[in-house]
Order: C-alpha cells, then sequence, then structure tokens
C-alpha cells in the first residue's frame, strides 16, 4: 500500500504562507524531548502556532468530511495535514489513516502527535501530493483541506492550473471508482477580497485581478510570482470536472473553514445573511440587496467541496 515518496524538501515548498519554519522546529524539539505536544504549545509561547491553538484541536474541522458516504471505510487519505486533527478524527471512522504531509519537521511532528494520543489507525507518511504513494482504486476517502493553492509550489515547472489539475487527476486515480474528494479552499470572489484583502500573503487585491496582472504586481512588490490560485464557484466545478470527476457539491463553510460552525447550500439566503451582518448600516443595506439578489452564496469566504471518482470510467 505505502512505497516511499520522500523527496528532498525544496525551498518554494516550504513556504506556507502563515507557519514559519523556525516555530515548528521549536514545538518539535520539545515534543521529541517528550513533552505532550498540547502543553509544548502552551509553555513555549510562539508567535503565530501559539495563536493558532485552535488550528490543532478544533475536531470541527473533520466535520464535513466525515459526514461524506464511502461506501467503505478502510482507507482515508489526508493530503498536507499540518496539526494532523482533520486525520485524528477520521481515524474514529476508517479503519487506516495516511497523512501524507511532504514539510518534514510537520510530518515529524504528526507521527509523534499520533504516538501521544494513542491514535493508533493514522499514521505519518512523508511524501507529495503530486505522487501519492497508494494503488490504483485504493482509497476511500481524499481530503485537501486548506492545501489545493499551495500545489503549485510543489511543481514550478507547471502553471498554477496544471499543477492542481495533475494533482487532482492523481487523487483520482487513487481513489476506488464512486470514493469520495473533499475539499476546503477560499473562494476568489469573497467580498473581502474585493476590498484588498490577500488570503495568502500575496499583495492586495491578487486574489481578485487577472492572474498576468496579479502575477506582474507579486513579482514586482514581492520578488516571486502569483501561484496561490484560488477560483469562484463556477470555476472549482470546471477544474474537478475537467480532473474527471463528477458529483461535483459546493457549500459555504461557515463562517470560514479555518474555524467552521457549518456547511451551508450556496442558494441557502436565509442560513447565510446572518453571516454577512455588519453594524454599518450602509454595509449592511448592500449585504441585503446581495441576499435578495440570491447572490451571498458567491460571496463567502470559503468553500467546502465534495465530490467522487465516476463509478464508471469515462470514455477516453
Ligand atoms: C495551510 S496547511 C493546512 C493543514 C491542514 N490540512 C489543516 O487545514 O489544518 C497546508 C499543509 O499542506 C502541506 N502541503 C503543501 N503542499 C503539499 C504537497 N505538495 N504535498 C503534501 N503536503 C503539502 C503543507 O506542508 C501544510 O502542512
Amino acid at each position: 500500500m505505502i512505497r516511499d515518496t520522500r523527496t528532498a524538501p525544496d525551498v518554494n515548498a516550504s513556504r506556507q504562507g502563515t507557519l514559519p519554519d523556525a516555530e515548528i522546529a521549536e514545538l518539535l524539539a520539545a515534543v521529541s524531548a517528550g513533552e505532550p505536544w498540547s502543553a509544548a504549545l502552551e509553555r513555549l509561547r510562539l508567535p503565530t502556532l501559539s495563536r493558532k491553538r485552535h488550528w490543532f484541536v478544533n475536531a470541527r474541522k473533520a466535520d464535513f468530511y466525515r459526514s461524506l458516504e464511502t461506501a467503505r471505510r478502510d482507507w482515508a487519505l489526508d493530503i498536507g495535514p499540518g496539526s494532523a486533527i482533520i486525520a485524528a478524527e477520521l481515524a474514529r471512522d476508517y479503519t487506516s489513516v495516511i497523512a501524507l504531509e511532504h514539510h518534514p519537521l510537520w510530518c515529524r511532528f504528526v507521527g509523534r502527535r499520533f504516538a501521544q494520543d494513542g491514535v493508533h489507525r493514522a499514521f505519518a507518511v512523508q511524501g507529495d501530493a503530486m505522487g501519492l504513494p497508494c494503488r490504483e482504486g485504493s482509497i476511500d476517502l481524499a481530503v485537501l483541506n486548506g492545501v489545493l493553492e499551495w500545489i503549485p509550489d510543489a511543481a514550478p515547472r507547471l502553471a498554477p492550473r496544471s499543477a492542481q489539475l495533475a494533482c487532482l487527476r492523481e487523487i483520482r486515480r487513487a481513489l476506488r471508482p464512486g470514493g469520495a474528494l473533499g475539499i476546503a479552499i477560499e473562494n476568489r470572489w469573497f467580498f473581502g477580497n474585493f476590498m484588498g484583502l490577500s488570503p495568502h500573503g500575496e499583495p492586495p487585491f491578487a486574489a481578485v485581478l487577472p492572474r498576468r496582472l496579479a502575477d506582474w504586481q507579486s513579482r514586482r512588490r514581492l520578488g516571486r510570482p502569483y501561484r496561490t490560485w484560488i477560483y469562484q464557484a463556477h470555476g472549482y466545478r470546471r477544474l474537478l470536472a475537467a480532473a474527471g470527476f463528477d458529483d461535483v457539491r459546493l457549500y459555504g463553510a461557515m463562517p470560514t473553514y479555518h474555524e467552521p460552525r457549518e456547511a451551508l447550500a450556496l442558494s441557502a439566503r436565509e442560513a447565510l445573511r446572518p453571516y454577512f451582518a455588519s453594524a454599518r448600516p450602509a454595509k449592511d443595506a448592500v449585504f441585503a440587496l446581495l441576499g435578495r439578489l440570491g447572490l451571498l452564496g458567491q460571496l463567502v469566504h470559503s468553500f467546502y467541496i465534495s465530490a467522487r471518482r465516476p463509478l464508471v470510467p469515462s470514455p477516453p
């Protein structure tokens, strides 16, 4: 089932937006010395990771994936597990869970976390999403939670969309026919992006500018290309269809997939509206209007997406 896909970490691949390597190294050193990971996280007061405690412990991050039906519950694959809270939760439902992490420090942390927490059905494997260590048709559920946008960094020779497509096709290969893929990712049309927010440390407006302009701006201001591509709802549907998936469904991850409370249908006007309330009357009136037009679902911060490997292979 498992082959070793270890690769030397490359500089680009270790860029993870907001998670500094030095902090991961400090946390790992404490955990490797025998300190429980949770206590170490508390004690170390790491500038970024200590503020992200919810990222390590919020079991609700796994709810959407645990709700996806699969014919069997033998193998789950969490790609880019990071803190591994999702992989640990999936181990409640699946006989075996592969937590496939390409960052060597995170991978070691994940292994130690599973050991400390007694999560015996999940195991950490160092490898790259571009070449999964799994036989064709062997996986029941694959998860990409906050990872698809970083995939272009792992394949610098490919254009961002081509890298994401190649990764999705590789996941499709690994899934059983009828097996499920679950994704959480930002929405390009999140209303905040039109006001200058940048989801992954890019220059302001990069998400909503035409790609070429965003790339030019990023090279000029940050000295690196713009590769953390995200899409609006229709863009994700097209991407997954091009990768050979069917039964593609999108939901709003509310309020965000980082700290989710619920997954809502994009057409659920009434349920979406409270997430778009503003104390500023003018802004609130705009949200009310967008709600009446049924557009709020297009403007959510992030999506949960499910898709399936078709039961019947599509003609070549
Ligand atoms: C933003 S974090 C998300 C972590 C976790 N899924 C969560 O949501 O809590 C992205 C993770 O994906 C990993 N990653 C990025 N590119 C990867 C690749 N090509 N193969 C495997 N893991 C990758 C990073 O090292 C990091 O742990």
